[in-house]
């Protein structure tokens, strides 16, 4: 056992605008379930050379950014922090957190930014070595396309490709290495190696990952759902040339979801995550929402997975009244879990009363809003049974629905 700081300090940068993603937080929008910058988190945290975490935030996110430490049992994220108005103000606040810590100022320190979710320990492991020689390093890839230098539209030059590197975080340094850089260059800088680059400090590149995108456009949210649930199938041992883990080859796969429920007196009616006005209601356990029942039960019989009641029981007391799109989000999590992304999802309402036709177009969003099928393409139909039997009689309404799920890779 020893006292001294455990060897990396991160600075986790999460407080920038999010200026070209619009109107969603992109430190904190769900990437398979969960806020993006919580798969960083997870990664410092279960890697042992880290000791203190720090989290920067904006002021809009910052509470935000409490919560997803809290509910993610971070235990190695001693504060987080409100961050500057450019990115090296975040990490030179976050650094001055981890300068005044109890257990002494740690010897490297790691700078990442909190838009890209897929940082992983291996990568780690490659930075720390090479920030061990050189006092810095950073993560890169080798730039793919052909740069053309065009200040003004017109090309003047075409550098030559190989030796280039498209530049990412993690970046490791020395902690005194970036502190004294921080101090000395107050100019606008791109990252913080350049910093380093200013003040005559060498930096050392490890390899990246082509996966390690930083989440900036709301399409980059989609990118990543997609790198994610590949990287989640190759952890389950899918989609590798060895074809295990018991799941069919094919690209695409289907399920059949059906449910049916009774109707009992008092609005409003919930389906499709919808609540429409009239005078019944469905019964159930749940909110009722015999559509999104048929919907998550497809999902699971096309992912193989069994059926609704056994992943959800009736005798689950968290489950009473719970929004249905909680059973859709999770079927269709569990799915990528396993290497399947929902493509399409087709669905059928019958029911006698009340009309629903005008109320499809709502639904289709709803459905289409739950975390896991924003991707998917929807419909929704409806019919009545012409009077005939008991939901003719009005005495319950069903759904069915088929899903057709893809290769996530
Ligand atoms: N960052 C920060 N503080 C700032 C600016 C940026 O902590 N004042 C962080 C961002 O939150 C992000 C990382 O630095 O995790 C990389 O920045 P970028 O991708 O440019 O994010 P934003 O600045 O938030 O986005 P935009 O430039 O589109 O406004
Ligand atoms: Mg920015």
């Amino acid at each position: 056992m020893s006292t001294v700081p455990a060897r990396i300090g991160v600075v986790l940068v999460a407080a920038g605008k999010g200026s070209r993603m619009g109107d969603v937080d992109k430190q904190t929008a769900l990437l398979g379930g969960e806020p993006v910058i919580s798969h960083s988190l997870k990664v410092f945290e279960s890697y042992e050379d880290v000791g203190a975490v720090v989290l920067v935030m904006s002021v809009d996110n910052v509470e935000a950014g409490r919560r997803v430490v809290r509910d993610g049992s971070f235990s190695k994220v001693v504060d987080v922090v409100i961050g500057g108005d450019r990115r090296q103000d975040s990490v030179k606040i976050g650094m001055n957190v981890l300068a005044t810590r109890p257990e002494g100022v740690p010897e490297f320190v790691l700078i990442h930014d909190g838009a890209r979710p897929f940082v992983d320990s291996e990568m780690l492991t490659r930075g720390l070595s090479a920030a061990q020689k050189l006092g810095a390093a950073i993560a890169a890839v080798p730039v793919i396309d052909t740069i053309k230098i065009a200040p003004h539209k017109v090309v003047t030059s075409t550098p030559e490709r190989s030796g280039m590197w498209a530049v990412q975080t993690p970046q490791i340094f020395r902690f005194d290495v970036l502190k004294i850089a921080h101090e000395i260059v107050t100019d606008d800088a791109t990252d913080d190696a350049s910093m380093v680059e200013q003040v005559g400090g060498l930096v050392g590149i490890f390899d990246g990952s082509y996966d390690n995108i930083k989440i900036t456009t709301p399409s980059d949210l989609e990118l990543a759902s997609l790198i994610l649930g590949r990287r989640k199938a190759e952890l389950n041992g899918i989609g590798g040339s060895e074809g295990t883990g018991g799941q069919a080859q094919s690209g695409s796969r289907f399920g059949i979801g059906f449910d049916g429920h009774r109707l009992a007196e008092g609005g409003p009616l919930r389906l499709g995550g919808t609540d429409i006005e009239f005078d019944h209601h469905l019964e159930g356990h749940s909110d009722g929402d015999v559509l999104l029942h048929a919907v998550a039960s497809a999902i699971l019989g096309a992912a193989g997975l069994g059926d609704l009641g056994s992943r959800f029981p009736s005798s689950d007391a968290s489950l009473v009244n719970i929004d249905s799109a909680r059973f859709v989000a999770e079927s269709a999590r569990l799915a990528g879990e396993v290497g399947w992304l929902v493509d399409h999802l087709d669905a059928t309402i019958i029911a006698q009363r009340p009309r629903l036709a005008s109320f499809v177009p709502r639904m289709v969003t709803e459905i289409g809003m739950i975390e896991g099928l924003e991707n998917a393409s929807i419909n929704v139909k409806i019919t009545s049974t012409d009077h005939a039997g008991a939901i003719g009689a009005g005495e319950g309404i069903a759904a069915q629905a088929v899903a057709t799920l893809i290769r996530a890779t």
